[in-house]
């Protein structure tokens, strides 16, 4: 039996402004499994995955690798958690796509040369390797998607998690990071609005709306049940065989 890789007890989380964002949110995720955390806009999705690295520090309990998320443990479970953020702006921040792939490995000491080989694997993965000595804000949207993923790709972490990861892709680049998550041998905790993704990567999935946990179970029925995802404002994944 894999062992539970992250365990949400329980999470309560408001912003400063009093906004709620999650509520009494109870999740277990195994090692190896791949999850996609769905809902509309506002849900909480991005507030779920900004609590596994310890952005934002809810009531409650999550647990990374066994150990509480919370300041001591800071250091450890960011080297296990590769979470990459929704808008690319905020995960780059050096002066070219090296560098920002480069800041993760170079920040866990490892040896040089080795970090050069880490990156230009990153970057390869997501075909951005011809982009290195460019500036990152000087890259399109979809590209700067793609190096942020290979910021956290860089750092060879064991949890994955994907904010909104094939957002702004083109159709080519899209179903290349669909092939490259769908091998990666990691856990991967994916929040999206791509329910084609979440069907094609992931073997459950759970539903959040309001903050609340309103349903979860195996992505072929949560996906199939159009009641369901109807009364949450969600549609059939494009690709199911009741839509073709
Ligand atoms: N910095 C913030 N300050 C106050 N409220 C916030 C902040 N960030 C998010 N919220 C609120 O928290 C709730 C959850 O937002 P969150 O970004 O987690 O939703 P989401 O499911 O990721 O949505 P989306 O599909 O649009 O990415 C929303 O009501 C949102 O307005
Ligand atoms: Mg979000």
């Amino acid at each position: 039996m894999p062992k539970k890789i992250i365990e949400i007890n329980n999470l309560d989380y408001s912003y400063p402004d009093g906004t709620k964002a999650l509520s009494g949110i109870n999740l277990d995720v195994l090692e190896g499994e791949s999850i996609g955390i769905i809902g509309p806009n506002g849900a909480g999705k991005t507030s779920l995955l900004l609590h596994l690295n310890g952005i934002l520090d809810g009531k409650g309990s999550v647990k990374v690798c066994g150990l509480q998320v919370e300041d001591k443990n800071l250091p450890f479970i960011r080297g296990k958690v590769g979470l990459v953020f929704q808008d690319p702006d905020s995960q780059l921040f050096m002066p070219t796509v090296f560098d920002d792939v480069a800041f993760g490995p170079m920040n866990m000491d490892m040896p040089k040369n080795k970090v050069l080989s880490a990156v230009e694997k990153a970057l390869g993965e997501v075909d951005m390797l011809k982009a290195k000595e460019k500036i990152a804000h000087h890259l399109s949207f979809g590209e700067k998607k793609r190096v942020s993923i290979a910021t956290v790709l860089s750092m060879n972490p064991e949890i994955l998690a994907l904010d909104e990861p094939t957002s702004n892709l083109d159709p080519k680049h899209r179903k290349n990071l669909i092939e490259f998550i769908k091998k990666a041998k990691l856990t991967k905790i994916i929040a999206t609005h791509d329910l084609d993704l979440v069907l094609k990567v992931c073997s459950r999935v759970v539903i959040l709306d309001k903050g609340n946990l309103v349903a979860q179970g195996a992505s072929c029925d949560i996906l199939s049940n159009k009641t369901l995802l109807e009364a949450h404002e969600l549609e059939l994944p494009l690709s199911l065989p009741e839509n073709l």
